[in-house]
């Protein structure tokens, strides 16, 4: 097993807190039974996809929840992240600045979707399969046994019939992000400092490229001294190497845990933007990282309600929306 992980009672007793908190918090006139009566296979399809997906390859699991946290925020979350770019007639999100050559897990959706088709055709929105399955990559893992917390989704979510690349270049925090920009840019979704700190633990699990972290360990001092340099020696050099890969959580970068913020009290972070949260003079920021470094169990809770919330984000009224056939393109 690897290090790192909450003892498996820490995580059940987390997924009780989680299960009540959830229960009183569905936005925007979802509801966790949407399907109930019209799919009622949906749950156990969508949670066998990403199991599969995560067996192949454990890093799958924080890819498909940095694809719903970048469906969310751009436009809210209605699949308008999965539509590919139409050559002359339609350039979406994908090949935008934050998302091009970056984000992953398209296939992981489209296959959960043609199973979802298969036993439910022309019923559930790619949007809804997208926060079923953010909701099992956090809490499934390598192993199967131990991952992270688990949250009732609610659903009901329909699927935009169009978007916009700049949408997602304004919408999407930048890795260079100061906190004040990180505040008002989670401010403008209707979310908090806590839902901020307790949503940036989702870089617990993952990797980044050398591009989106190089300017934190050759520039700042916020940065531990020996851990910028072990990066700038192994993976990053001043120059080239764009796309190496390192670990967001190197102790263990694929399970769910609360090891990011004992990273970020030990300033042994990749991003600028996640160092903002902790020693930048914002006593409420630096003291919730604290408590989640101290107490897996507080972050598994907040973190949770904070998804609930992220899934609550609504496409701008009467955009109407439908439940797309093929999640890469409008019916
Ligand atoms: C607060 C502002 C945030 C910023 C500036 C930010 C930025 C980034 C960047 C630059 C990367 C690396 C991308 C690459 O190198 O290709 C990344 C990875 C990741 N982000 Fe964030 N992020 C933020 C918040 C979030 C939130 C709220 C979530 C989910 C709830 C999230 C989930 C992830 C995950 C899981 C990865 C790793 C993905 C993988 O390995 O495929 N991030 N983020």
């Amino acid at each position: 097993m690897a290090t790192g992980w909450l003892s498996g009672a820490l995580w059940l007793s987390a997924l009780a807190t989680v299960a009540a908190l959830a229960g009183g918090a569905q936005g925007q006139g979802l509801s966790p039974g949407f399907y109930n009566a019209t799919c009622p296979a949906l749950q156990a399809v969508v949670r066998r996809g990403v199991a599969r997906a995560v067996r192949r390859e454990p890093r799958m699991g924080a890819s498909i929840l940095r694809l719903f946290f970048h469906d969310c925020f751009v436009n809210g979350c209605d699949a308008s992240v999965l539509l590919d770019d139409v050559p002359g007639n339609f350039t979406g999100e994908k090949n935008a600045g934050p998302n091009a050559n970056s984000l992953r897990g398209y296939e992981v959706i489209d296959a959960i979707k043609a199973q979802v088709e298969a036993s439910c055709n022309a019923t559930v929105s790619c949007a809804d399969i997208l926060a079923l399955a953010a909701r099992d990559a956090v809490n499934l893992s390598r192993d199967m046994q131990l991952g992270g917390p688990s949250w009732t989704v609610p659903l009901g979510r329909r699927d935009a019939r169009n978007t916009s690349a700049n949408a997602a270049n304004t919408n999407l925090p930048p890795p260079d992000a100061g906190l004040p920009t990180l505040l008002s840019m989670f401010r403008a979704k209707g979310l908090d400092a806590r839902d901020l700190t307790a949503l940036s633990g989702a870089h617990t699990v993952g990797r980044a490229r050398c591009a989106v972290f190089r300017s934190h360990i050759y520039n700042d001092t916020a940065a531990d001294a020996a851990f910028a340099a072990g990066l700038r020696a192994s993976v990053c050099p001043a120059a080239g190497g764009d796309g190496n890969l390192a670990p967001l959580e190197p102790q263990a970068p694929d399970a769910f845990d609360n090891g990011f913020f004992r990273d970020l009290v030990a300033r042994r972070v990749l991003l600028r933007s996640d160092q903002a949260l902790y020693g930048a003079g914002n006593g409420t920021t630096d003291a919730l990282v604290r408590a989640y470094a101290a107490n897996g169990t507080a972050f598994a809770a907040d973190f949770a309600a904070a998804m609930v919330r992220l899934g609550g984000l609504a496409p701008a009224a009467g955009s109407g929306g439908e439940v797309r056939l093929n999640c890469r393109r409008v019916n």
